[in-house]
């Protein structure tokens, strides 16, 4: 029997408990949350004992190590101190992404994992995804010949973006990550997997563009529920988290699940409640122009990787759906995929082009199937299973993407200088 702990029990952590839980030979033997009603959420589901949950993590971490590995899925300023935590008690780690915003923390564990001979997986999922898997086994097929360039696009929902990066979790750099550390670690996790090259230099443009005030509309309110265009700015709260109940996009909801940030009982009474009156839930009803936030919500990037392929790379927060679009062009063909319907184009030179539909899992199904696909493959490499034939996001291949992060903010923030990635902290073998 595998045991788990599961410390953080957000959309994230619940996520992966859930998975668990319905796993074969796992039980799920202690969790921590600091709010008791995400503890009451999970705790019979999951058939967790009352003396087993915490919502102190010095309770939880004084128990000493009652798994063979943690769940660490909170937020991700806390990451280094819960990690180290446990790998100093002997746990294996299931770590979200981003492992730290801070390079020299990312190496701090990767040396502290390598030294007790613990493992740790980093949750980029997509890697997990039957449709990232396709991709990737059609570029190391070589049917492409070599990867000259790449174009990799990360279009953002606006509802998504307003609600993480505007008004939620990850709108302050200083208290949690930089967005394209946040939203971005997974692509330059997928570059650098597709590519199998690390990136030789960077440089980056871009900043915090739209959501700002001088772009609020003329006389428009503070909150939601004060302003004048509530029955029609795309970015109403009530729209956003319980639908309209008027107007063109009636009954829509744009994003029921993000409510679990403010809200666990997803009942609309409960999520309007929140959103009125909770000190938390009232972030997001703010108005989006009007926020803390100074996140980026537009950037572009240039990567020449070690062995020679070019990638250009932007993220933005300008799109009705989440999706990511990836051109690849190698000397004896090229390549099409988007993840919105999970199509893959392929055309070698000279011969007909070939449509591979991978599957039709959405992203709300957990990434594409990666979500149940990371919690696979981590009981699979801590039941002992031949790890060559499986795929693992390993700390120490998740420290290369955060490299590139730090080097392209590093460049951003200098106006775009090329960086050399010989300037940022590496793993010292
Ligand atoms: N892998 C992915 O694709 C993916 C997607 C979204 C978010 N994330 C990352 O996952 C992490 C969690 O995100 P989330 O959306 O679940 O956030 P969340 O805020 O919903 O969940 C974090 C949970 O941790 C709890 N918590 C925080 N500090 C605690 C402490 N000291 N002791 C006990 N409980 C504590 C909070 O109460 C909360 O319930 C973040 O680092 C985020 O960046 C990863």
């Amino acid at each position: 029997m595998l045991k788990v702990a599961v410390l953080g029990l957000g959309s994230r952590g619940r996520n992966y408990g859930s998975h668990l839980a319905k796993t074969d030979g796992v039980k799920i033997v202690s969790v921590c949350d600091k709010y008791q009603a995400k503890i009451d959420n999970v705790k019979a589901k999951w058939g967790v004992p009352e003396n087993a949950c915490f919502t102190d993590e010095k309770d939880f971490f004084a128990q000493g190590k009652v798994a063979d590995v943690m769940v660490i899925a909170t937020q991700d300023r806390d990451h280094y101190g819960h990690a180290m935590k446990a790998l100093d008690l002997g746990y294996n780690l299931l770590l979200e992404k981003p492992v730290s915003p801070d390079i020299a923390e990312c190496l701090a564990i990767e040396k502290k994992a390598r030294e007790k001979g613990l493992k740790v997986l980093v949750c980029h999922v997509l890697r997990y995804s039957n449709y990232y898997k396709r991709i990737h086994d059609i570029l190391a097929s070589g049917v492409l010949g070599d990867i000259m360039l790449i174009k990799h696009d990360e279009h953002i929902a606006y509802w998504h973006f307003a609600h993480s990066y505007v008004r939620g979790n990850w709108r302050r750099e200083e208290e949690t990550s930089p967005m394209l550390l946040a939203k971005c670690c997974h692509d330059l996790d997928l570059l650098y997997w597709f590519t199998g090259s690390k990136c030789k230099n960077v440089s980056c443009l871009g900043g915090l563009y739209h959501f700002k005030k001088e772009n609020a509309p003329e006389g428009s309110a503070d909150t939601c529920f004060d302003c004048k265009y509530n029955k029609t700015c795309i970015y109403d709260c009530l729209y956003q988290y319980v639908g309209r109940n008027k107007g063109p996009a009636i009954g829509r909801h744009k994003f029921k699940w993000g409510t679990y940030a403010f809200c666990t009982t997803g009942k609309k009474k409960d999520i309007i409640e929140a959103l009125k009156n909770d000190p938390r839930g009232k972030l997001w009803s703010r108005c989006v122009y009007k926020c803390d936030n100074n996140v980026a919500d537009m950037q572009t990037l240039q990567m020449e990787m070690e062995n020679g392929t070019q990638i250009v790379m932007t993220v933005n927060a300008f799109n009705e759906n989440d999706h990511r679009h990836t051109e690849i062009r190698g000397t004896k063909g090229e390549l099409y995929a988007d993840d919105l319907g999970s199509v893959i184009k392929l055309r070698l030179f000279d011969k007909r082009t070939k449509k591979i539909v991978v599957n039709i899992i959405p992203v709300i199904r957990g990434h594409y199937g990666g979500d149940e696909g990371i919690i696979k493959a981590t009981v699979g490499l801590l039941k002992g299973l031949d790890e060559t034939k499986q795929q693992y996001t390993r700390i120490k291949d998740t420290v290369e993407s955060h490299r590139v992060v730090t080097a392209a903010e590093l460049s951003r923030k200098q106006g775009g200088r090329r960086v050399d990635m010989s300037e940022i902290p590496d793993i010292e073998e």
